[in-house]
């Protein structure tokens, strides 16, 4: 029930005309294969696989050969899903799980899928299935990875049999989870898988990432033309350190790189016009008919944020990061910065002509101390509270925001970072396998249960 009362600490809390509590509004939680599942030897070798054997790749030197061992425990994290009260859970597909290198399904893989498609939607939980987050089959790699521009039409193949297997049981698709991070830190940078740097790299990779997802979507509106079909980008927004033009102008300008790179040929079918400013060698290789591929109408796009990034201006590269002192931080070493998704979704409303948007993932890593069979994360559940009442206000302004996905279930593999840090809402102990709901995920499951709508309907 909603209470009157003052919440306590321990609470999540929305003023009672909240847009959030509309009974149209969606609450997930988020996870992806890679993260999670673990039982690496029933499928295709991967590209993160590979690159956590690289020494220094990963901070722990883990890798995701069991990760949660969610492979062996699903139906117990459904139960525990189910158990928080939630809509919708949004997990991901692994790719080398359900293909195989003739490219043909794996029919175990498969099973493994349908089974949680059809235990979710017999518990009333929406499936919010994303096709692509991160886990490349390596033998696509060994061909060019998303530097061949075939590797998106391979895309294509592996989610027009996949889409064809799950028929009708999926609510909702994405084709790819921040195609940013696959591009720029996987291509261009080297901290995520496939691990190489060139800066002739990134953009060329997403564009064969944008491409994929383009083919996908004419696929997904032909096999799955019921379900919501849309992508989930990545946004920091991008602040100057000071007023002095040049940094202004810096931050645009990351701006450009790091976010509009993505979502304006998305919606546009153009890239931004920096494109008209970077060297010949880093462009991308646009055949013909690509930008309309690119830009196939979406049913939503889901947005993750996490933090904003602050910018000054660097005469090698126009733009540099400045990490600031004294600001709160999570252990991530990521701001806590809740006006910036505010800001942001204000901003994409403003600048675009966006079909509904959906917050796919928004959480925090923070030092979660175990203690009296406990994890009281007082800090995470802040966290949830200041971003949620953020979503809020942008409703209250004008945003068509449709749900919200807390990042994440549970503890998991966290890329580059490995087992060290924890944005679960439930505690992973790895080697019981144990989970252990946190304070905040308590908190989760009362606001998301205690919803007026769904009170009423426990009385009629
Ligand atoms: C996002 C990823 C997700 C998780 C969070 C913390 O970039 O999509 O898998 O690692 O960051």
């Amino acid at each position: 029930m909603l209470t009157e009362s003052q919440p306590s600490q321990t609470q999540l809390h929305v003023p009672a005309d909240s847009p959030l509590l509309s009974p149209n509004f969606t609450f997930g939680v988020a996870t992806a294969s890679f993260q999670i599942e673990g039982a690496a030897s029933e499928r295709l070798e991967n590209i993160w696989d590979r690159f956590c054997q690289v020494p220094g790749a990963i901070k722990d030197d883990s890798n995701g050969l069991v990760a949660c061992d969610h492979y062996h425990l699903w139906e117990q994290d459904i139960e525990l899903i189910a158990s928080l009260g939630v809509d919708a859970y949004r997990f991901s597909i692994s790719w080398p799980r359900v293909m195989q290198q003739n490219g043909q399904l794996n029919e175990q893989g498969i099973r493994f899928y349908l089974n949680i498609l059809e235990r979710l939607i017999a518990k009333n939980i929406k499936p919010y299935v994303t096709l692509y987050h991160w886990d490349l089959p390596q033998y696509l790699e060994d061909q060019g990875g998303w530097l061949n521009r075939d590797t998106a039409y391979q895309f294509k193949h592996y989610v027009d049999l996949v889409s064809q297997a799950f028929g009708d049981r999926v609510y909702s698709y994405s084709t790819l989870n921040e195609p940013f991070c696959s591009a720029y830190l996987g291509y261009e940078i080297g901290i995520h898988a496939p691990g190489l740097k060139s800066p002739q790299y990134g953009k060329k990779a997403a564009h064969h990432l944008l491409l994929a997802h383009g083919l996908a979507m004419q696929v997904l509106s032909k096999n799955s033309p019921n379900s919501m079909n849309g992508i989930v980008l990545n946004f920091s927004p991008c602040h100057s350190l000071t007023n002095n033009p040049q940094d202004i102008k810096a931050a645009q300008l990351a701006d450009q790189h790091f976010n509009q790179w993505y979502i304006k040929p998305l919606i546009e079918g153009q890239y931004p016009a920096l494109i008209d400013q970077i060297p010949f060698e880093h462009k991308p290789d646009i055949l013909d008919g690509d930008m309309q591929i690119i830009a196939a109408a979406m049913d939503y796009v889901g947005v993750n944020y996490y933090t904003r990034e602050i910018y000054q201006t660097d005469m090698q590269n126009g733009f540099e990061k400045v990490q600031q002192k004294n600001l709160p931080l999570t252990d991530m070493g990521w701001e806590i910065y809740p006006q910036g998704l505010t800001e942001l979704l204000l901003d994409l409303h403003n600048t675009y002509k966006l079909p509904p948007i959906y917050i796919t993932e928004n959480g925090a890593a923070m030092p979660d101390k175990f203690i009296d069979n406990k994890i009281d994360d007082q800090e995470r559940l802040s966290y949830y509270q200041t971003h949620l009442m953020a979503v809020d206000s942008a409703i209250r302004q004008g945003v068509n925001i449709k749900g919200y996905f807390a990042w994440s279930l549970m503890d998991n593999f966290e890329w580059a970072e490995g087992y060290v840090k924890r944005f679960g809402i439930v505690y992973v102990d790895y080697q019981s396998m144990q989970r252990t709901i946190k304070a905040s995920g308590y908190a989760y499951r009362d606001f998301v249960s205690n919803r007026p709508h769904l009170i009423n309907r426990e009385v009629v």
